[in-house]
């Protein structure tokens, strides 16, 4: 079954052709983060407006790349929740336009499940059950995967997402938007003893992240150095951060992971392509007899493919959408 993916949840407009939900035919994103950039962050009225610039070349590349026509197409998927309203909009009036006139059904799929199901297309034999840890610049959550369309939440963060302390923490030592991926090539160069950093814990869930007290240590000691003329070591403070953000990903987890008595691993989401949270997690594994599954590093950044996979699963469990179908902004997974 082929399925033809869209996904317009925030700053990339991205299409695909998924086979069977493994297998990648095309796969193409168009980014807008040059554009951001130059306001530090996403900018949602500019998001939307590229989207529906982008989305007809996108959608037309997916499928002169695959070398199939709508005919050959099974069925349609696109992201509908959570991300910008406005950005979510496009990509599902698309969808929803291109299923009414083909009669093809229309598969609404959720973003955080989407990056779930990345792993799906790196790790061919991966299956549920799962505990994932599903890090993004939006969302920071540990779930149970029960099966593909079954899911529950067993932590999540009180305030900031991981990637969003990444990129804030990153921003204030003057690193482009999005900063999380410049700051941890630079953390590769650091010491991640060199500053004591905090690792708040949620009073009352051991499974809960907080890292915004974490994000404002980071951002007090580079502006109170400054104040007194302290030139700090750049990589040191970025491998501290990095260190501390990783360390309090890492220990609940892998709790969640043995109170739950489960064996297998999975990461995804943007930030699942930071070098220590692979590496470490990894490691940990390796030691605790478990197994633990990744996506490659192309798929953890948002994109069509992990909509297409995703969409299978949801398609195969019977979750059409009807042409009232609407786009949320926030929605459990
Ligand atoms: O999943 P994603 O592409 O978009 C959302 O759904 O939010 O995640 C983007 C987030 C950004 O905050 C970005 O800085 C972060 O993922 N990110 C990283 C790395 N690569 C991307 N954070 C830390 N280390 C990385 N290597
Ligand atoms: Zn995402």
């Amino acid at each position: 079954m082929k399925i033809l993916a869209i996904e317009s949840s925030c700053d990339e407009t991205a299409a695909a052709v998924v086979e069977d939900g493994r297998k990648v035919i095309s796969s193409v994103v168009a980014s807008q983060v040059e554009e951001h950039k130059l306001y530090g962050g996403v900018v949602p009225e500019i998001a939307s407006r590229r989207h529906a610039e982008a989305i007809v070349p996108v959608v037309k590349n997916s499928l002169e790349q695959a070398e199939l026509t709508l005919k050959e197409i099974d069925a349609i998927a696109v992201t509908y929740a959570p991300g910008l309203i406005g950005a979510l909009l496009v990509g599902v009036n698309f969808a929803k336009g291109l299923s009414l006139s083909t009669g093809l059904p229309l598969v609404p799929t959720h973003h955080l499940r989407s990056h779930i199901a990345s792993n799906y297309i790196s790790n061919p034999n991966l299956k549920p059950p799962f505990l994932c840890l599903v890090v993004s610049g939006g969302h920071s959550h540990i779930v149970m995967v029960e099966d593909y369309t079954k899911m529950r939440i067993i932590g999540k963060t009180r305030d900031d997402a991981a990637g969003e302390a990444f990129d804030k923490a990153a921003r204030t030592m003057g690193m482009p938007y999005p900063g999380g991926i410049a700051l941890d090539k630079v953390a590769e160069d650091g010491d991640p003893f060199a500053f004591k950093l905090p690792r708040p814990t949620v009073s009352g869930s051991q499974y809960d992240f907080s890292f915004s007290g974490l994000k404002t240590a980071v951002i007090n000691l580079i502006h109170n150095s400054a104040q007194k003329g302290i030139e700090l070591n750049k990589a040191d403070v970025c491998a501290s951060f990095r260190y501390a953000v990783v360390d309090c990903l890492k220990t609940n987890f892998l709790k969640a992971a043995e109170d739950l008595k489960v064996d297998k691993l999975v990461i995804a989401g943007g930030v699942s392509a930071n070098r220590l949270l692979r590496s470490s997690l990894q490691e940990e594994c390796d030691k605790h007899g478990l197994a633990f599954y990744m996506p490659e590093k192309s798929l953890c950044g948002d994109n069509a493919a992990m909509v297409g996979s995703q969409g299978y699963y949801e398609f195969l469990s019977g979750n059409i959408a009807s042409t009232d179908l609407n786009a949320f902004a926030t929605m459990s997974i």
